[in-house]
């Protein structure tokens, strides 16, 4: 896997997009497309049975390019976003937006429904100080949001409880102008990384009929709930079949990391971080250019690629350490790859995707949803004078 540099005098013009791997300036993302491929249609395979559908969840990946193909491999009822800014990016190729988070603040809820004027926009809602927000947006721009209860099936995090609480909101959202109840969501975030299989699928069973009960009481409450939604990359095969569960967002799948590949789910990896060896300070060391600002560390440190035996001991700001076995042969100037352990913060960190077919790059894509987006829109005003 390692590959020298050109040498210095030969190496393209700065301007130039590279064609080659060893052209890449490091750190930079890589990504097998022939490997995306093949998560993207073995996921699209699995819904296909139905009844549940596939909602992608845009913040995975945050690449307009990589969302259109999980559209275009089907099964899908839309997609996925955790923020406003992605969904901004995602409502130029998909009428359908789930926001799978609490949308609070003003400008965020303006600009909710501002979408809400061009695709079908749900967002999440676990208070009544969330749901009024929305609600006051809506009725101000004249629009119909869509609203899911968040419900807490375990994990901890946003959501109310399930049965009468959720209940309660629920009726709070059909009451309230501007907005329309379409269903309950509850993400089981907790349960995704459990290894051992029978243990995360009874207690992913569980977590689930707490979510699916709710949705049953607020229908026998004759309130509306045709959307269930729920699951991730380590539930999608429990909570995808699960009677009453009507979709899944689950984003790792396509591109993967070692994480997840430790979970055993039947994903190849597809993307990495390609470093240069900066430095080989002793025959078991090298240090390459991608620490911690290239590839995130919060799941434990990469694992290295094409080079056997070799492991990441530290990972500083600009620094990958490694350990090497006996006799490695690795130099300076040398390509490494490493695969993160967890993917969507690592993307978040990269502008862009080296698409590579081999040692070829085929194409550059735009990682265009990474970061807070709205704030390169406010540089971008210009200032009165
Ligand atoms: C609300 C929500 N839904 C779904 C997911 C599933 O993502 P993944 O498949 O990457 O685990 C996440 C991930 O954090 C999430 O926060």
């Amino acid at each position: 896997m390692l590959r020298e540099r050109p040498e210095p005098g030969r190496s393209r013009s700065r301007a130039s997009r590279p064609c080659a791997r060893v052209e890449i300036p490091t750190p930079a993302l890589l990504l097998d497309v022939a490997a995306l491929d093949r998560n993207i249609s073995r996921m699209a395979a699995f819904f296909a049975a139905g009844p549940c559908r596939l909602r992608p969840h845009f913040k995975a990946h945050k690449t307009p390019q990589i969302a259109r193909r999980q559209l275009a491999a089907g099964s899908c009822s839309g997609l996925t976003c955790a923020t406003v800014s992605e969904a901004e990016v995602a409502a130029e190729f998909c009428d359908d937006l789930l926001l799978a988070n609490e949308i609070v603040s003003t400008e965020k809820c303006d600009r909710v429904a501002a979408l809400a004027r061009r695709v079908k926009v749900t967002v999440a809602v676990d208070s009544l100080a969330g749901l009024e927000a929305v609600s006051r947006a809506a009725r101000a721009a004249n629009v119909t949001v869509g609203v899911v209860v968040d419900v807490n099936v375990g994990q901890g995090r946003c959501g109310v409880e399930p049965g009468e609480a959720a209940l309660a909101l629920a009726r709070r959202v059909v009451e309230s102008g501007g907005v329309t109840l379409r269903g309950v969501m509850g993400y089981e975030g907790h349960l995704q990384p459990i290894r051992d299989r029978s243990d995360r699928e009874s207690r992913t069973r569980q977590a689930m009929q707490g979510l699916v009960s709710t949705a049953q009481l607020l229908r026998a409450s004759g309130l509306p709930c045709e959307v269930v939604s729920a699951g991730g990359t380590g539930t999608y095969d429990i909570s995808g079949r699960i009677a009453g569960v009507t979709e899944i967002q689950a984003g790792s799948y396509a591109l993967m990391d070692t994480d997840y590949s430790g979970v055993g789910v039947p994903f190849e990896p597809a993307f990495s971080v390609l470093g240069t060896i900066v430095s080989r300070p002793a025959p078991d060391r090298c240090v390459a250019d991608c620490g911690h600002k290239a590839a995130s560390k919060d799941h434990g440190y990469p694992v290295v690629k094409g080079i056997d035996g070799a492991t990441v001991t530290a990972l500083n700001d600009e620094h990958a350490t490694m350990t090497l076995p006996p006799g490695s042969k690795v130099a300076v100037g040398d390509l490494v790859e490493l695969l993160p352990s967890h993917t969507d913060p690592t993307i978040n960190l990269h502008d862009a995707f080296y698409v590579v077919d081999g040692d070829l790059v085929i194409d550059v894509w735009s990682i265009a949803a990474r970061g807070y987006p709205e704030h390169r829109a406010v540089l971008s005003l210009e200032v009165a004078p």
